[in-house]
């Protein structure tokens, strides 16, 4: 592929999206390879997956202005449907997958982070839907996936000023679950960029999901993703059957009988939460 790479490391797969002169930008050929590259992850191997950006600069400046520029109202519209399409793949795809913002998320790049289950940033990350300044909506999502993922309130207010907001404020708002900055050693030198610390806790966190019992947690995605969409009457019910679903697995035998059999070394643990 031209514009997209895939590498795995055990159960985590990266998938990166690698046209760094346009800052990522997507355009129609890495949407069809994002989509090929999706199709060909290998999920009896692969737990957990990693979208991430090439380069320091950018995770994903965006649809491609230059491609959209003269398009007609339906080549738009197949546009939009062009990249929904992926990206509800991304966002329905059976395994996990994070999002290791790498610096601008804006426009397509914003959305296609929000079809991911987890965003994770660097500091230097910026987010936005510029669009309205560019003449046309959102058109990969935005609209729909920022009001469910912040509030409709703090979604309009970003979609109508056309404001991008830095690492920080996207933490608060709770666009992204955590930020990661460079680290130094005592005498100050700067022992991890911040791209470095985040593609550490990106996989830290992708190997720990990897080593949960995998049908349950494909469940709960499923569970989660389905739920949210229809009333709790009816998302309760989605709950139990995926909850049904687990039983009898080797997986829930083995997670109980660690529990029953007291063996202290399998035993869930509490790990603090904190920002990376
Ligand atoms: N589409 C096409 N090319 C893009 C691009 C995009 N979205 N974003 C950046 N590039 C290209 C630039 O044209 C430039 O290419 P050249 O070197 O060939 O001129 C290269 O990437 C580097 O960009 P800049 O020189 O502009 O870099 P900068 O550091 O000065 O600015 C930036 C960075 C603020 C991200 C700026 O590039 C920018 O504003 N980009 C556009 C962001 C944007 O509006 N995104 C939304 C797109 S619309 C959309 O996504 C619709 C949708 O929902 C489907």
């Amino acid at each position: 592929m031209e514009f997209v790479t895939y590498e795995v490391d055990g159960a985590v797969g990266i998938i990166t999206i690698n046209r760094p002169k346009a800052l990522n930008a997507l355009n129609s050929t890495v949407l069809e390879e994002l989509n090929e590259a999706f199709d060909g992850v290998d999920l009896n191997v692969v737990r957990c997956l990693i979208l991430t950006g090439a380069g320091e600069k950018s995770f994903v400046a965006g649809a491609d202005i230059g491609e959209m520029s003269n398009l007609t109202k339906a080549e738009g519209e197949a546009f939009g449907k062009k990249g929904n399409d992926v990206f509800r793949k991304i966002e329905t795809f059976p395994i996990p997958v994070i999002a290791a913002v790498n610096g601008f998320a804006l426009g397509g790049g914003c959305e296609i982070s929000m079809s991911c289950d987890i965003r994770l940033c660097s500091d230097n990350a910026v987010f936005g839907q510029p669009e309205v300044g560019l003449g046309i909506t959102p058109g990969f999502g935005g609209t729909q996936r920022l009001a469910r993922l912040v509030s409709p309130g703090m979604a309009k207010q970003l979609i109508y000023t056309a404001r991008n907001i830095k690492a920080a404020e996207a933490y608060r708002i709770g666009l992204v679950n955590a930020v990661c900055s460079e680290v130094k050693d005592e005498e100050g030198n700067v022992v991890k960029s911040a791209q470095e610390a985040l593609m550490e806790a990106a996989v830290k966190m992708a190997k720990g999901i990897a080593a949960q019992a995998p049908i349950a947690v494909r469940n709960c995605k499923k569970a989660i993703n389905e739920g949210l969409q229809v009333d709790m009457d009816q998302a309760i019910v989605i709950e139990e059957k995926l909850f049904g679903d687990c039983f009898e697995t080797e997986d829930q035998k083995a997670g109980m009988g660690n529990f029953l059999e007291k063996d202290k070394e399998k035993k869930l643990k509490v790990v603090p939460f904190k920002n990376c």
